[in-house]
């Protein structure tokens, strides 16, 4: 298990950290999956796809900032949360499934890096 930071607005790793967990069989645990509720990138929450696709799903935007990382293959997320709601909430995002078209959306709106980069921290 390697935990790092990872969200949709931060797919740094997907280019060559994840890639090497998966032929490795290291599992990923995403902190931060809620990007601190919007607030390690200014517009993500405010995302008009985002806002959409949620919206279609019934769910809030930082519900699906996590259905997004938890769809990822052999990936957890610790969100955290000091209020029940929220954590209900969380929980709930288990629920929601992605489809391919979502995704390439997603991909179009916040793209994966083509190349090795910095890794965010937070
Ligand atoms: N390994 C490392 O270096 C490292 C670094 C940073 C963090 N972490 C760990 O990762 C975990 C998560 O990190 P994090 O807390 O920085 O980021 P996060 O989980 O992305 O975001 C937490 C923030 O989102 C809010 N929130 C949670 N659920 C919500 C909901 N349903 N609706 C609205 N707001 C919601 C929380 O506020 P409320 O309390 O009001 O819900 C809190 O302000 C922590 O447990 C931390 O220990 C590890």
């Amino acid at each position: 298990m390697n935990q790092v930071l990872y969200h949709l607005g931060s797919r740094g790793i997907e280019y060559s950290l994840k890639p090497w967990m998966d032929a490795h069989d290291v599992a990923l645990m995403a902190y931060c999956p809620l990007a601190q509720a919007g607030e390690l990138q200014r517009g993500l929450v405010e995302h008009p796809v985002l806002n959409r696709i949620a919206a279609e799903h019934q769910a809030t935007v930082l519900q699906f900032l996590l259905a997004f990382v938890l769809q990822r293959e052999h990936t957890i997320a610790i969100p955290r949360s000091g209020k029940s709601a929220h954590v209900e909430a969380n929980a709930g995002a288990l629920d929601i499934r992605l489809s391919e078209q979502e995704l390439a959306e997603i991909d179009q709106a916040f793209p994966a890096p083509d190349h090795k980069t910095y890794l965010d921290i937070v």
